[in-house]
């Protein structure tokens, strides 16, 4: 056992609309608390306001119950490890100064996580199930906000192959759903309605853009356009068809998502291939990876559905590498919304 091994981390999310408290004991997670902002569904999408807001609430609540779960006391912690960007201003804001209070308080390290990275190091959250995950290999992350495929070298060398040049590919569902008028966030429901549906009952063009870059808003456009026209002609398309049109449209984002990723493998020879980010909770898509690895004899790594949409838990992950390298923030930490690696 390492020195760090029985540290324990207090783990904050809270860059988009999930507010999340989690508390690691090294690269074990002992609580995952997620308290999730039902006030959206009725907007169709985040309100930054509100999402503050909510967050506000939530905070204290959150941390209580993990600590609570994990069955320590807060003179127990011996870091806290919070996201500080990309994300929404406001809802950064909530994080990061709780994070800095509560480290200035307890007199104990503060770690400034990048929310795109701890999605990617969410694969090395202690698992029983599999084996430890080795460097290097692929990421393919797909969330409400991003799209990138990334070369991991090891916790700090994150290289960018690619990404979106518009939508991400969850807004590409939640977009979808909402011109189908399913609720907010959309992607579970897509995911859900396509079960039930042939993905092969309408084709939609798929997005053309070279390398290793991706686009969203040409699909999007065509989907809109099909539904106008096939609504014309009656009225009762979407509701007669859903799922269909569910399963299509997840089926052209999968396939354009998997082809990508396979040529980012074939391209750089690297053959462990992973997925992650609130889209890699979807069914499809998980099981295209697993055909994939299968094809060419890749490894393939799919994060626990509970560690693909914003949580807590990953942040921890990514703080408890930072801790190893004693790369520690003070009180001077700025939330970095348009933050890139
Ligand atoms: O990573 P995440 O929780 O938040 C961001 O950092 O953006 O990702 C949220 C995105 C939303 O667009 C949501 O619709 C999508 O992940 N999502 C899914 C599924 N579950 C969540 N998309 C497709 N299928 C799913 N099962
Ligand atoms: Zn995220």
């Amino acid at each position: 056992m390492n020195e760090f091994e029985g540290k324990h981390i207090l783990a904050i999310e809270s860059s988009c609309d999930d507010t999340s408290a989690a508390i690691l004991r090294g690269n074990q997670v002992l609580a995952n608390v997620v308290a999730t902002q039902a006030i959206h569904a009725q907007y169709g999408g985040v309100v930054p306001e509100l999402a503050s807001r909510e967050h506000q609430k939530n905070i204290v609540p959150a941390v209580h119950e993990a600590l609570k779960i994990a069955g320590i006391d807060k003179s127990e912690l011996d870091a806290i490890a919070v996201a500080s960007g990309p994300g929404l201003l406001g809802s950064l804001l909530v994080g990061t100064s709780f994070a800095k209070s509560m480290s200035l308080a307890l007199g104990i390290p503060l770690l400034a996580v990048d929310h795109m990275k701890a999605h990617i190091l969410a694969h090395f959250i202690d698992d029983p199930d599999q084996k430890p995950l080795q460097f290097p290999f692929i990421s393919l992350t797909v969330s409400g906000g991003h799209t990138q495929l990334v070369l991991v070298e090891s916790p700090d060398e994150m290289i960018k192959l690619g990404e979106t040049i518009d939508d991400a590919a969850g807004e590409a569902f939640d977009k979808t759903a909402k011109m189908l008028n399913l609720d907010y966030p959309g992607g579970p429901l897509i995911d859900k309605h396509a079960k039930d549906g042939d993905p092969q009952a309408f084709s939609f063009p798929l997005p053309k853009v070279g390398g290793h870059d991706f686009s969203f808003s040409g699909l999007k456009t065509s989907i809109l356009y099909f539904l106008r026209d096939r609504v014309r002609e009656n009225e009762m398309f979407i509701v007669e068809r859903r799922d269909d049109i569910c399963a299509s449209v997840q089926s052209t984002i999968v396939e354009y998502l998997v082809g990508k990723l396979e040529k980012a493998a074939i391209d750089t020879g690297v053959q462990t291939i992973s997925i992650c980010g609130g889209v890699s909770a979807n069914s499809s898509l998980r099981s295209r990876l697993r055909n994939l690895g299968e094809t060419h004899g890749w490894n393939t790594r799919i994060p626990k559905f509970e560690y693909c949409t914003d949580n807590a838990a990953m942040i921890g992950m990514a703080g408890y590498f930072m801790l190893q390298k004693g790369d520690f923030s003070g009180p001077e930490l700025t939330p970095s919304p348009r933050l890139k690696f």
